[in-house]
């Protein structure tokens, strides 16, 4: 210990920095300590005791700093449809382009747990397809649980890949894999009828083994009925402070998804604005030669470069005939 702690005193401060990206802490007196991830048992565990934090991502450097931020979770939503893949909505996207992504944000999380969404399809048509599918997710995208859409419904689902050891989170409300049937991203539960069969799925859905479960766009009073009737985290999304934790779409956070925002999201920074204002400047400065700068290039011994010619332009003929 006491050499390890020499030994990472004297070693360069851009080392020790990407030990603690990489999923390695410096503890007491400078030693290497492992990250601990945040389990499943511990997110139950979580409940009532305090606010679970989530956030999704799809890709490896997002992956990193969410890490980096001791977010709870991270979730590789099929959100990815919409806002990196550039579709209309969630159906589109399927289980090779999940896993593939999955698998990135893998590699850049050490702490926060993953948590792959089962695309629209993954899990409708047999239970051992939907068991399959779920075990890609840990066995090739290297997520920790999957999550997937549905109430009282998928309870059979639910039920065979939890008996299959993959720990699930269940989604309820707004659910944007039943867009059709909704007819548009429209709130849900907000009669007493239906609000009543969000509180039965929510149920359900605890009883057949989810560890959590997302609450998307219901009224708040009935995410705050659901916390309080089911013994699993709630993780709202436009469902209101009461839920046991929160998450949101990442780029509507950072101000990178500009299509529509929705009501229920807080952008926290506008990065559209400044990645903007810093693409315009690159293309200015190439334009006007002041990019790169002398600082950018790599010189050459005097010696040597006198010793070249410059070579004569030879002419090139184009397609068109001329020069
Ligand atoms: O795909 C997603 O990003 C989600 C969240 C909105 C919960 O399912």
């Amino acid at each position: 210990m006491q050499r390890a702690g020499v030994f990472w005193k004297w070693c360069r401060p851009v080392w020790r920095e990407s030990a603690s990206v990489k999923g390695y802490d410096l503890g007491k007196k400078g030693c290497v300590m492992k990250k601990n991830r945040v389990t499943v048992p511990e997110v139950m565990a979580a409940k009532g005791k305090r606010k679970l934090t989530m956030l999704t991502a799809y890709d490896y450097p997002t992956a990193l700093l969410v890490d980096q931020s001791n977010i709870d979770m991270i979730l590789v939503g099929d959100s990815l449809a919409m806002v990196v893949l550039g579709h209309e909505d969630t159906l589109s996207v399927g289980m090779d382009a999940m896993i593939h992504h999955t698998l990135a944000v893998s590699r850049g999380a050490a702490r926060s747990l993953v948590v792959g969404d089962m695309p629209f399809l993954s899990y409708h048509g047999s239970i051992e397809q939907a068991i399959l599918n779920a075990g890609r997710f840990l066995k090739e995208g290297r997520a920790q649980a999957v999550k997937l859409e549905g109430g009282a419904r998928v309870v059979p689902q639910v039920k065979a890949i939890v008996e299959a050891q993959i720990p699930v989170q269940g989604h309820i409300g707004l659910t944007p894999q039943s867009l059709a049937q909704f007819g548009g991203f429209k709130v849900q539960g907000k009669t007493a009828d239906a609000a009543r069969v969000l509180i039965d799925d929510a149920m359900a859905l605890a009883e057949a083994g989810c560890f959590s479960i997302v609450l998307e766009g219901i009224p708040a009073p009935i995410a705050a009925m659901i916390t309080e009737a089911v013994p699993i985290p709630t993780i709202g999304i436009g469902a209101g402070p009461h839920c046991d934790g929160q998450v949101l779409v990442i780029h509507d956070v950072l101000g990178l998804f500009e299509r529509f925002v929705p009501k229920f999201v807080k952008q926290y920074v506008r990065l559209g604005d400044s990645i903007r204002e810093a693409l315009n400047r690159y293309r200015e400065e190439v334009e006007n030669g002041v990019f790169p700068g002398p600082e950018h290039a790599f010189s050459m011994n005097e010696e040597e470069a006198a010793k070249m010619e410059a070579p004569k332009r030879k002419k090139v003929r184009t397609a068109g005939g001329g020069r």
